[in-house]
């Protein structure tokens, strides 16, 4: 993948101003409500019956910013991206036997999340390298599965 300097630095200068924890709750949040099969890999989080149950657990804000603090691998690692979840996609793979496509959702709905958080700051330039960025990192993941 190649990364224009436009890119990076759109990339970089809205990862900066992220808020990790929020975003990351609220994203897996939304995961798990718009798609709610994703939810039967969370069986061990406790209640997730209904949207306000989801947003309110503690476990679920917990996760989502685990992984969205992993995103913060992949900004700062653009240029190996691969590399940097190769661990990771075995994990999902093998042990968690995670859906790939399951990324992409969940990748797109970051996208989402952060749109809501910046408004007008989050334009189509920024929305475009976002969206690469979360396609390439969904790409990874699934590099481990056969
Ligand atoms: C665990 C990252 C997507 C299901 C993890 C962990 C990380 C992570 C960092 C913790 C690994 C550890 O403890 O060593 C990511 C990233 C994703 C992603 C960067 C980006 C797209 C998903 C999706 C699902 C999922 C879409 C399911 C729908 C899980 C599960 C665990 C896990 C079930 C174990 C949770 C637990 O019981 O602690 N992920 N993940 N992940 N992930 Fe993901």
């Amino acid at each position: 993948v190649h990364w224009s300097a436009e890119e990076k630095q759109l990339i970089s200068s809205i990862w900066g101003k992220v808020n990790v924890e929020e975003c990351g709750a609220e994203a897996l949040a939304r995961l798990l409500i718009v798609y709610p099969w994703t939810q039967r890999f969370f069986s061990n989080f406790g209640n997730l019956s209904s949207p306000t149950a989801i947003v309110g657990n503690p476990k679920v804000r917990a996760h989502g910013k685990k992984v969205l603090t992993s995103f913060g691998e992949a900004v700062k690692n653009l240029d190996n991206i691969k590399g940097t979840y190769s661990k990771l996609s075995e994990l999902h793979c093998e042990k968690l036997h995670v859906d790939p496509e399951n990324f992409r959702l969940l990748g797109d709905i970051l996208v989402i999340v952060l749109a809501s958080h910046f408004g007008r700051d989050f334009t189509p330039a920024c929305q475009f390298a976002w969206q690469k960025l979360v396609g390439v990192v969904a790409h990874a993941l699934a590099r481990r599965y056969h």
